[in-house]
């Protein structure tokens, strides 16, 4: 059995003016963004955040589709490509060119990846089915070694188990030939994930979880035996398929919260919301407005582009109509974007959404030498390599630009970034802001990241402000 490598989280913190740290503190850090921007992507990006979609490998030839997928997107799930039954269709025979290609795609176009997903009842290949007990139990240990590591460094979070409990109030999990292998499965498979990508997030991901529910109840038990025994979970994934006889409710952000104070990240990781018009465009802004207002909550991402290209096709859940023109959702959600910040307001938030952008950014003039950055780090670290994720939070007036300086420890490297420029890769490698996220209004952040090899971080990085 595949033990997890030891993690540490290390924090480090330095103001560099007078300026009013509010990391959390209870106070409304901004109501609206003042770098709104113009494509999901970069408007969740300018808080820190993603917005993603499933990708099918082979719509990627389709131009409108990728056009589509290269402006809007910045972070790509394989809708059916790195499934059991896509990635092992016989047994210890790996086959990986559709995911692989949406991989490339996405590596040369800047988006990250979301992997999906490693176990699962569904979509097995016919072999699986024939398996049962400690000869089930290897397969799937197996299966995990081999696909992590075939994708290790490029996966931003993998959905390590999908779906494990029963719909319902009974709070039990889900009857499966998996489960049915011992009721550790789903822990031994985080463990096994953890050996094989230590720089990947690891999600549980699950549907009819996204309020306060027996389900979702049930899964919070879960992560919290697993945050307390030490088992390797970073995040919980929701997945947000809503329609009538699965609403959007008044608790959904509660519930995100509730995880998020677990201890763990959380993700919406499926989103599509049946119907049209206002309603439905006023119910993406009300979960994108949900996740804006949970710090951990690190991103959305829609299943598919166009409606017609919806598992749901009929429900027209998406964001573009089957032609790839906008719809009325489109301009919520970005609105809502764009509007957002962090909030650490009632966690219970029913919400009306706006229907239209802030048009105006703050027009009063920092006062002289009131501006100015702190700069925190977080590490994800394990024996030779880790991620860190630097959070810019601007003092007690906006700021228009940022550098931060991370000095590393000798022979530690930085091998990739994400939402920021880097100078160098080793000794004090400055990263600056990129287009989208170096305005940050007064009190507000915004997160880039880096990862590298050897030892993480542990003197606390400058922050200076333009
Ligand atoms: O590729 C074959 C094609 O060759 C064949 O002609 C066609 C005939 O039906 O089937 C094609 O495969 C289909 C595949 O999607 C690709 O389109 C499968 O039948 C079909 O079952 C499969 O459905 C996928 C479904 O998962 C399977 O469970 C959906 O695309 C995919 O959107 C959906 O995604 C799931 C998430 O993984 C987990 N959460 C729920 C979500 C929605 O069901």
């Amino acid at each position: 059995m595949n033990r997890s490598p030891r993690r540490r989280v290390l924090a480090a913190t330095l103001s560099t003016a007078a300026a009013v740290l509010v990391a959390g503190s209870a106070v409304l850090l901004s109501a609206g963004n003042a770098n709104a921007a113009t494509t999901l992507g970069a408007s969740a990006a300018a808080t820190g955040r993603y917005f993603g979609t499933a990708v099918a490998a082979y719509k990627l030839s389709d131009t409108v589709y990728s056009t589509i997928l290269d402006r809007e997107f910045d972070m790509v799930t394989p809708e059916n490509e790195m499934k059991w039954d896509a990635t092992e269709p016989s047994q210890n025979s790996f086959s990986y060119t559709s995911a692989d290609q949406i991989v490339s795609h996405a590596q040369a176009h800047s988006q990250r990846v979301r992997g999906h997903a490693l176990a699962w009842h569904s979509q097995q290949p016919g072999w699986v089915s024939s398996l049962s007990g400690t000869a089930l139990r290897s397969a799937m240990v197996n299966h995990i070694t081999n696909v992590a590591t075939h994708y290790k460094g490029k996966i931003y979070s993998w959905d390590v188990v999908n779906e494990a409990f029963a719909d319902g109030t009974s709070g039990a999990r889900r009857s499966s030939n998996l489960q049915n292998t011992g009721n550790d499965w789903i822990e031994v498979a985080f463990q096994t994930a953890r050996a094989a990508d230590p720089a990947a997030k690891l999600c549980y991901n699950d549907y009819n979880t996204d309020g306060v529910n027996a389900k979702s109840t049930a899964v919070y038990n879960m992560v919290k035996d697993f945050k307390a025994r030490g088992i390797p979970i970073d995040c919980v994934g929701f997945q947000s398929h809503i329609n009538s006889g699965s609403p959007y409710t008044t608790d959904y952000q509660a519930n995100l919260q509730r995880f998020a104070d677990l201890g763990v990240d959380v993700q919406i990781t499926e989103l599509d919301i049946a119907g049209s018009g206002s309603a439905q465009a006023t119910t993406y802004a009300n979960v994108v407005k949900s996740c804006l207002a949970v710090t951990r909550c690190n991103g959305l991402t829609v299943w598919g582009i166009r409606d017609s290209d919806s598992w749901r096709a009929s429900d027209t859940p998406l964001l573009f109509d089957s032609s790839g023109n906008k719809k009325a959702a489109y301009d919520s959600a970005l609105a809502a974007l764009n509007g957002g910040g962090t909030s650490t307001t009632s966690p219970t938030t029913p919400t009306t959404a706006p229907t239209t952008a802030p048009t105006t950014a703050p027009t009063t003039t920092p006062p002289t030498g009131s501006a100015g950055c702190t700069a925190t780090v977080t590490l994800n670290q394990w024996t030779g390599g880790f991620v860190a994720t630097v959070k810019i939070t601007a003092g007690s007036a906006k700021i228009n630009g940022w550098t931060t300086g991370v000095t590393l420890p000798s022979g530690a490297a930085v091998t990739n970034s994400w939402n920021a420029t880097a100078s160098g890769s080793s000794g004090t490698v400055s990263f600056t802001n990129v287009s989208y996220n170096g305005s940050v209004n007064a009190g507000a952040s915004t997160e880039f990241g880096f990862q590298g090899t050897g030892v993480g971080p542990s003197a606390t990085p400058t922050c200076t402000a333009r």
